[in-house]
């Protein structure tokens, strides 16, 4: 038996950072990563997913360069090697976090890990034949594909005739049309890259909007770009086959059925607890979830869980600070998860970000809200680097307070600024204080300030 502090289960963002923050606070920790480290975010997700956006990105530019000045001929993309490249990219990061995890010394062990329950030598999990027990476990298992039974779903699956986020972003040919089965952020991204580089590709989602949560008109404004780009879309649509040339849907009612030679399945992700011995902790679940509280603890004194495991905000960035208060706790650092300003962003092109309350979602909490909304084309800078651009920045305002609870915008750079958006909403400055920022000019992130003067 290998005894440490801490030992964490899953290596992903959750995971490693949970590993990296408590080896750097002094307890000796290990980590128990039954794939490759980096997870779902590195390998298979996140960071990936960005390597072939930004390949299409310049392809896109270089076709369309025309009313830049840029002409370009014999333009292609060579999918093959955008892939090789993406593949690049991983390797290099994942060992960087091996590499980080060696530099603090955290145990790491490649294998599968069982939790056999709670002993005197404190929480053991089993891997490779080996015991390994800390007095804190922190589980940071992340999430799996949401599969429910639809006919063909299954068979689909297993001939390959349907992918999820791990293997699309894999393969080497390119299908001839692409359905994109959910118009969450993978159906959203991944539809994205495809379009961009000449693959028809049709998105059936059952909602009335794409991008889930994501503000009404900035949705509307992303599928007007997306239309553009030749995407077809299908809302309101609920899927109800997947046969061997295409999917089966039901549309106000009436069958239809729209082929295609390849179907992506995005339609969401749902946390991973199967066969890890979770059952022998006891600790309280919700909806296949880990119930934790504020200090990430679960029901069970000593055990944790951060990421996609709790079922809270499946996004990477939420389970790096998760994993930071979780460890703080173990070390006896008071610190509290909040989630008021998280922000996301979908890498499309247009980039969508947002952080906080969008006034939907406002409103539905009684909350009085002020809206100021102003174009992306108020900014010198979109103007003189994007043509015909139609992005916004949409701000809510607590009426009663006069303070921003939620920014919302699309166009290019947004994924960079809304981490000052994220900071705006977390020190709850007044907007009247707010004003007084001075921001780069000329630059997009100008249209924050534009948009905080326009609040009457
Ligand atoms: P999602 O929850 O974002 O979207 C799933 C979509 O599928 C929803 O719009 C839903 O209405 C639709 N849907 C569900 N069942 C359906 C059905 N039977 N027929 C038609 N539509 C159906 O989930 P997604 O896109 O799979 O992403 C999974 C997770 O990964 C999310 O939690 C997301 O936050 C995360 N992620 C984040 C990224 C980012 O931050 N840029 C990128 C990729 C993934």
């Amino acid at each position: 038996m290998t005894k440490t502090d801490v030992v964490v289960l899953g290596g992903g963002p959750g995971g490693y950072m949970a590993a990296e923050r408590a080896a750097q606070g002094g307890k000796s920790v290990t980590l128990i990563e039954k794939r490759a480290l980096g997870g779902t975010c590195l390998n298979e997700g996140c960071v990936p997913s960005k390597a072939l956006l930004n390949s299409a990105k310049l392809y896109e530019h270089a076709l369309h360069g025309e009313a830049f000045g840029v002409i370009a001929e014999n333009v292609k993309i060579d999918h093959a090697k955008v892939v090789k490249r993406k593949g690049k990219v991983v390797k290099a990061l994942v060992s960087g976090v091996g590499s980080t995890m060696q530099a603090n010394g955290v145990n790491v062990v490649m294998a599968n890990g069982y939790i056999k329950g709670k002993t005197a030598d404190g929480f053991v999990v089993e891997a490779d034949g080996k015991e390994y027990a800390g007095e804190n476990l922190i589980l940071a298992c992340g999430s799996e594909v949401t599969t429910f039974p639809l006919p063909g779903l299954e068979e689909g699956l297993k001939s390959g005739y349907v992918v999820t986020n791990r293997e699309i972003l894999s393969m080497e040919t390119l299908p001839k049309k692409l359905i994109a089965i959910g118009g969450g952020v993978i159906g959203l991204e991944m539809a994205s890259y495809f379009a961009m580089i000449g693959v028809p590709v049709t998105i059936i989602e059952m909602l009335d909007k794409i991008a889930g949560p994501t503000d009404r008109e900035i949705s509307q404004i992303l599928m007007k770009n997306y239309k553009k780009k030749g995407i077809d879309f299908k809302l309101s649509c609920k899927v109800t086959a997947i046969e061997a040339d295409g999917v089966c849907y039901e549309e106000n009612g009436e069958s239809k059925k729209e082929t295609g030679d390849l179907v992506l399945w995005a339609t969401g992700r749902r946390a991973f607890t199967k066969g890890v011995g979770i059952e022998n902790l006891g600790v309280e679940m919700n909806r296949g979830a880990v119930v934790t509280n504020e200090f990430m603890q679960t029901s069970v004194k000593g055990v944790y869980a951060v990421g996609d495991i709790n079922g809270k905000i499946m996004l990477a960035h939420t389970a790096y600070r998760e994993a930071e208060v979780a460890v703080n706790n173990i070390i006896g650092k008071k610190d509290v998860m909040r989630y008021n300003a998280i922000p996301s962003v979908i890498y499309t092109n247009p980039e969508v970000a947002s952080v906080g309350e969008t006034e939907e979602s406002a409103k539905a909490k009684g909350i009085d809200v002020k809206v100021a909304k102003v174009s992306m084309r108020m900014s010198g800078r979109y103007m003189a680097e994007v043509e015909k651009g139609d992005g916004i920045c949409k701000i809510v305002v607590d009426a009663k307070n006069n303070t921003l609870i939620g920014v919302h915008m699309i166009g290019s750079y947004t994924s960079e600024m809304i981490y000052g958006a994220a900071l705006m909403l977390e020190t709850h400055i007044s907007i009247d204080h707010l004003k007084e920022l001075v921001f780069p000019h000329p630059t997009v992130s100008e249209v924050i300030r534009e948009a905080l003067f326009e609040v009457k």
